[in-house]
């Protein structure tokens, strides 16, 4: 066998023990710090599974003392040495190797390193802008680590499951057709058919449907997907999903699937114990409730109607705003009373930054309800209030008058923001629920032109198929989110598998028969040679990874993710190209104004 051409590990960095005491092992690592007490010269060595104290001793060994002197964070070394247990005192708890040092006999440098532009540790705050350039020194950090590891078991445990339950991974095409996600598409130009171009798949949904009509009955795929839309923290321009998709089945059908996905998650990653079914919770109802179609129930605090009780209030500001079709509603923090002015202000500005027209804050006292508005309300209405909310005395109510549409989003961003801002403790960590019935489609305010809700495959929930044409925002769907801790973590429906319920649903979105003939006539077409029932749903990988790795931007558990503006800064992308290459392409690059001013 050939001579290894460097001194190879025996031991990783996280592994030795006390137990080890007096053997000769050899390590790899990077340096992660250093220190020189004169006569002794310590480095802590770094890799992926820990740290271990290494020792330079003057008296034991003169060499590599004197070679230690020019060791710098992130050289990367090889050294052999004894594993001695560490003397009395000297023991570190909060290391798994803290018992023990390895007194060094050898010490190779296997590379040097420049001074990183930020130490490699967790406990310093480095700007975004510095981690996304120096990516591949952010990822030695090891929380970065730690995230990208657990990434990777989620993966296996959603893998072992699906396999165990009869689903086949199908890979499906990268350079694929225009699918109606609705957001823009990355375009991949065409050399052989100039002026033609692939699109990056915003999701495989006409693939996997496909997939059911030839007979695959369970398909899943850890898939990457593209979309060209507005950046956010839980949004990248390409990101991940856990897709599938099954045929012979109704809604409960793949919400059991996916429940004993979460069972099996909980369990490796969490080590929690799921308890399922799921609750369930109808759009209608959570908007209701909540303010919004992706509530955060780590929290109870619901939003409450107050429209009967200030009908005829004499406070006109709540009476009109009823009787003109508006509605009154209102939230109750618990305890909150004794709040300043000034906070009182500062929540009122935020409810206007919302674009509602004002807030009432009203202070439950022993008495009922004081101050403000409180004068203008008669006694009935004021014990009216009281009970609905179920206030006590010391709590705080919010309220707000708007349409109905502005005053849920508004109370629902303000439920989020008093629970963050006066640090109401959560009744659990995680917490996961069906969001079902979602309206088919919906009505730009502006243009009145009707859009798909989720997608255009979505079926309608049969009962109101009537009322498609006469009556469409109202029609609901057989479409379902997943929702966790306040985000949404996956959409799925059952599919429309009729060609001619599917071109209705065309009609209804003004999508002439010649361009959905154009756009999806393979799907039409296949669904004229025995297209099965079929459903499915795609969970948003990366939001699972951030949300069990707690963190609260997608970035954290991405190796390489983009900037809000889509943008790489370690490998600078995107980049112009060879004008030949476009010249191959049949491409001419129009310049931008914004361009031609830099
Ligand atoms: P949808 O468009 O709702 O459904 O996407 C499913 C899930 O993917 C995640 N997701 C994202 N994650 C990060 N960055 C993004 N830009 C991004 N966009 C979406 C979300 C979302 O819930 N084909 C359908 C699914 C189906 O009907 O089966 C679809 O793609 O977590
Ligand atoms: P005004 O009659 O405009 O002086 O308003 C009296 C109080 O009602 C003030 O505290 C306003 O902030 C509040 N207010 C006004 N309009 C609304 C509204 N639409 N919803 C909730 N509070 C409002």
């Amino acid at each position: 066998m050939a001579e290894s051409t460097f001194l190879k590990r025996t031991y990783n960095c996280g592994e030795l023990r006390k137990e080890n005491s007096g053997k000769e092992v050899i390590l790899n690592g990077w340096v992660d710090s250093w220190r020189d007490h004169g006569g002794v010269r310590f480095i802590d060595l770094r890799d992926r599974y820990g740290k271990t104290q290494i020792v330079f001793d003057l008296e034991k060994d003169k060499s590599t003392h004197a070679l230690a002197k020019d060791m710098k964070r992130e050289f990367v070394l090889a050294v052999r040495g004894i594993v001695s247990e560490r003397p009395e005192g000297m023991v570190n708890k909060t290391m798994p190797t803290g018992e023990i040092e390895v007194n060094t006999e050898e010490i190779v440098v296997l590379n040097a390193s420049q001074t990183t532009p930020f130490v490699i540790s967790d406990e310093l705050d480095v700007s975004e802008d510095l981690r996304m350039k120096w990516r591949y020194l952010d990822l030695r950090r090891n929380f970065m680590q730690k995230n990208l590891m657990l990434r990777h078991k989620i993966c296996q445990t959603i893998r072992s499951y699906f396999d165990s339950r009869g689903f086949i991974d199908i890979e499906t095409p990268m350079l694929m057709k225009s699918t109606p996600e609705g957001a823009r598409d990355y375009l991949v130009p065409s050399r052989i058919f100039p002026g033609s171009f692939y699109a990056l798949p915003q999701s495989p949904q006409t693939y996997k449907q496909i997939l059911m009509v030839s007979g695959f009955d369970k398909y899943f795929q850890i898939v990457k997907c593209f979309r060209d839309e507005d950046l956010r923290a839980d949004r990248q321009p390409e990101f991940t999903q856990l897709d599938l998709e099954m045929s012979f089945v109704d809604e409960e059908d793949v919400h059991r699937e996916i429940e004993g996905c979460f069972k099996a998650l909980y369990k490796d990653i969490l080590g929690l114990e799921l308890q399922f079914p799921l609750p369930s919770m109808t759009y209608a109802e959570a908007m209701n409730t909540y303010g919004t179609d992706k509530p955060d129930l780590r929290w109870d605090l619901q939003i409450v109607n107050l429209n009967e009780i200030v009908k005829s209030s004499e406070f006109k500001v709540f009476a009109d705003m009823v009787s003109g079709g508006g509605t009154v509603r209102g939230i109750k923090v618990d305890g909150k009373a004794d709040i300043t002015r000034k906070i009182i202000d500062s929540l009122t500005e935020y409810t206007k930054d919302q674009g509602a027209k004002g807030l009432v804050v009203l202070k439950v006292t022993e008495n009922g309800l004081e101050g403000g508005v409180s004068k203008f309300l008669s006694d009935n209405e004021k014990k009216a209030i009281l009970e609905t909310f179920e206030a006590k005395a010391g709590d705080l109510l919010l309220i707000v008058a708007d349409t109905v549409k502005r005053s849920l989003a508004v109370l629902g961003n303000l439920r989020l923001e008093v629970i963050k801002r006066f640090e109401i403790p959560r009744n659990e960590d995680f917490n996961l629920l069906w969001v079902t019935e979602f309206p088919l489609v919906e009505e730009d305010e502006e243009t009145g032109h009707i859009t798909f809700t989720h997608h255009p495959f979505t079926s309608p929930m049969l009962e109101d198929v009537d009322k498609m044409f006469t009556d469409p925002v109202n029609v609901r769907s057989r479409a379902y989110d997943l929702v966790m801790n306040g985000y949404e973590l996956g959409s799925g429906s059952i599919r429309i598998h009729q060609r001619d319920l599917q071109e209705k649903i065309f009609d209804l979105l003004k999508l002439s028969r010649e361009e959905a003939q154009e756009k999806f006539g393979f799907l039409l077409n296949a669904f004229e040679y025995g297209a099965p029932p079929h459903g499915g749903i795609a969970l948003g990988l990366d939001r699972i990874a951030m949300i069990f790795a707690g963190e609260d931007s997608i970035r954290e558990v991405v190796a390489f993710p983009k900037t809000l503006r889509a943008f790489c800064p370690m490998v600078e992308t995107p980049s112009e190209v060879d004008p030949e290459q476009l010249k191959e392409l049949g491409i001419e690059v129009i310049k931008q104004e914004e361009d031609k001013d830099d």
